[in-house]
């Protein structure tokens, strides 16, 4: 593999992302004039197209267009696959004195060339320069994704345009649109016409304000409703504008769950029959297939993908239970949980897609209960389902919340944005590699790709969503292109800046890399205390799925980073929420005890309204040392608190309670429980 040599044109060496596969600078310069000449063998209106994403550099008009190549042309040249040119979106660039050369094998490999080109190219005092250089690139994966939610906010066509200038600049090539959600349907269906002129309108602008307001729905037109949809010809404009940019749209559309808006406009899709009930289509009702089928039909028509997919997560299955219908159709299909009674859906649905020549795609739930013949999983809940599916012969979409959620702040949490909770900075998605090691190789070709998800919960403005998507899906760009061994966390780092700076020039609102606080100081260094290490009693559980270091979690010497789901945050949930003694061995003089707890809205985990803190010599009597209150602030999305005594005591053991909102009821977490 060739190497970079930095020293020849170090500018241009910081440009590229993501990095190519190898990338050797030559001598000397190439520079576009006014009769810098053109060719190309592609056909047609491609030819012209790609003429046309060159304009940014050569402003070429037809005078300039040559019928070969020679000195002082750019040239775009189809050639047959070969070693340099695998796959039908490798390319190479060639650039010396005399000329610049792409060569690919199909029109996006070409496309791929021009993205590297342009980023190459120095406008130094209103003339453009591009360096010699000799590229070889191919991508690593073959699914380079981003998820954007248009239901919890609706974005209008123009912001997906511009996020697909954007993207494929960077070589991301599917764009998958999550159009249906309980906040609110986002594409025309003609056969049903209540979707888009009810289901698509709500109460409050803000998902919050939806949920303050009751989660309702209203009739467009009505003075207070809010939201919006995509007509057909939107979904064409759309669709054609990324296939330019050799961009796959993929259309979202959930089930069985996710659907309390169809429900609404449609009731009679519900086991209850009743709007305003039930969050799951009935799937003993022959009805729900007609509905999918008909609205899949349509959806068809408009997006040519490959594949369409259904969603299939979170499904809450309740109404399922004791539905008439759905256990007439467990008991007739032989089904033996509500878990193969989704499976009984989406298998159903395949068949119907399959049947059109599409495939099906789904969230990670969709093995529940078994995994349709044909599908691809998309891995959210961790890697464990995409590497269930490649084991059992699936294809699988990595995208881990972990490492691919960008609705996580990427920055200290009371320095950003409201965002729905967890914590994904630049360099975290930066270090995720979406292939397990858990894989054999031949498994390992079944990992598709990987791709990053940007929900809208908590985004309401075009600017919002680019500011959390920017410069992330440049880091998520170069882990779904570029080879593992390529990558580097410093040098991208540069690459980034540079890259972000020229977004912001182009009127994108990206997050500043320049002003980045980083992790929780807290987490970045064990804490050493009287209690470090000692036994904790607790008179109250935590709950097994945020155990964090087990009994050993409240006295490790570990502080918990901004997100709850880091491992070291302790979750309870039990009625008592936290109640633990903490026994020291020994009598010993203490001068302070203090925990800190976090609050995050969207899970339902709220600072505690009531701390109490108590000594005790024998482990029986304690004298109470502090007893604090707190109004809990509800609506804050993120807040981190200390609660804690200072003073002068002595004793063996301390007990440390702390109490939830009652009608809140939520989740209280703590880290470490210190004593000084
Ligand atoms: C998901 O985040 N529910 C796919």
């Amino acid at each position: 593999m060739l190497g970079m040599c930095l020293g020849a044109h170090p500018l241009s060496a910081q440009r590229v992302i993501p990095v190519p596969l190898s990338m050797e600078y030559g001598v000397g310069r190439f520079q576009p004039s006014p009769k810098t000449g053109f060719y190309t063998n592609v056909q047609g209106d491609e030819a012209l197209a790609l003429r046309d994403c060159l304009a940014p550099i050569a402003d070429f008009g037809r005078q300039q267009v040559r019928d070969k190549m020679g000195k002082n042309t750019f040239a775009l040249l189809l050639c047959p696959q070969s070693e340099s040119l695998p796959t039908a979106e490798s390319y190479t660039l060639s650039v010396t004195p005399q000329q610049v050369v792409v060569r690919a094998t199909s029109g996006a490999g070409l496309f791929y060339g021009i993205q590297t080109l342009l980023q190459l190219a120095d406008n130094a005092e209103g003339k453009i320069v591009i360096p010699a250089v000799e590229i070889k690139d191919t991508p690593r994966f073959e699914y380079r994704g981003i998820m954007l939610d248009v239901s919890r906010h609706f974005f209008t066509k123009e912001h997906l345009k511009k996020q697909i200038d954007a993207l494929s600049r960077y070589k991301i090539n599917r764009l998958h649109i999550h159009l249906t959600d309980g906040a609110g349907w986002r594409i025309q269906i003609d056969k049903y016409p209540r979707l888009t002129d009810f289901a698509a309108w709500r109460k409050g602008v803000t998902w919050r304000d939806w949920c303050k307001a009751k989660k309702i729905y209203l009739p467009e037109g009505h003075p207070e409703a809010t939201g919006g949809y995509y007509t057909k010809d939107d979904i064409r404009e759309i669709v054609e504008y990324a296939r330019r940019h050799y961009m796959t749209v993929i259309p979202e559309i959930e089930m069985p769950a996710h659907t309390e808006e169809v429900l609404a406009a449609y009731p009679q899709l519900s086991c209850s029959g009743e709007p305003y009930k039930n969050t799951d289509f009935c799937v003993g009702n022959e009805e729900t297939f007609t509905f999918l089928e008909n609205v899949l039909t349509e959806v068809m028509e408009l997006f040519p993908s490959e594949y369409i997919h259904v969603g299939g997560d979170e499904a809450g299955k309740k109404g399922w239970v004791t539905c008439p219908k759905c256990q007439k159709r467990m008991q007739e299909e032989n089904l033996s949980d509500v878990d193969e009674l989704q499976s009984y859906l989406i298998r159903r649905v395949e068949r119907f897609l399959n049947s059109k020549g599409r495939k099906l795609l789904g969230w990670d739930e969709i093995l529940e209960g078994g995994l349709a013949p044909n599908a691809t999983v998309m891995s959210w809940r961790g890697e464990e389902g995409g590497i269930a599916a490649a084991t059992s012969g699936h294809r699988a979409i990595m995208t881990p919340g972990a490492f691919c959620y960008f609705d996580s702040y990427q920055d200290a949490p009371l320095t950003q944005p409201d965002a729905i909770g967890g914590y994904l900075p630049l360099e975290k998605v930066y270090s995720y590699d979406p292939l397990p090691s858990a894989l054999t190789a031949e498994q390992a070709k079944l990992i598709y790709g990987v791709q990053a998800n940007l929900w809208a919960e908590f985004i309401s403005t075009p600017e919002h969503a680019e500011y959390m998507l920017y410069p992330r899906a440049l880091a998520l760009a170069e882990v779904a292109w570029s080879a593992p061994g390529r990558k580097s966390w410093p040098d991208f780092y540069s690459r980034a800046l540079r890259a972000a700076d020229e977004l912001k020039a182009k009127g994108y609102r990206t997050f500043d890399l320049r002003t980045e606080k980083g992790s929780r100081p807290e987490s970045q260094e064990p804490v050493s205390h009287l209690a470090l290490g000692k036994k904790v009693i607790y008179h109250a559980p935590y709950n097994s799925g945020y155990a964090a270091g087990g009994e050993k979690s409240l006295t490790d010497g570990l502080r918990g980073n901004w997100t709850f789901k880091d491992g070291v945050w302790q979750g309870f949930n039990a009625p008592e929420r936290l109640d633990v003694t903490i026994d020291l061995e020994q009598s010993r003089k203490i001068s302070e005890v203090y925990a800190d707890f976090i609050q995050v809205y969207a899970p339902d985990i709220y600072l505690p309204v009531e701390v109490a803190i108590a000594v005790s010599d024998d482990g029986e009597s304690f004298r109470e040392l502090t007893r604090l209150f707190y109004t809990v602030e509800p609506m804050k999305a993120i807040d981190f608190k200390r609660f804690g005594w200072q003073g002068e005591t002595s004793g063996r053991f301390i007990r440390f309670q702390a109490k939830a909102d009652k009608k809140l009821d939520g989740w209280i977490f703590t880290d470490e429980i210190i004593v000084k």
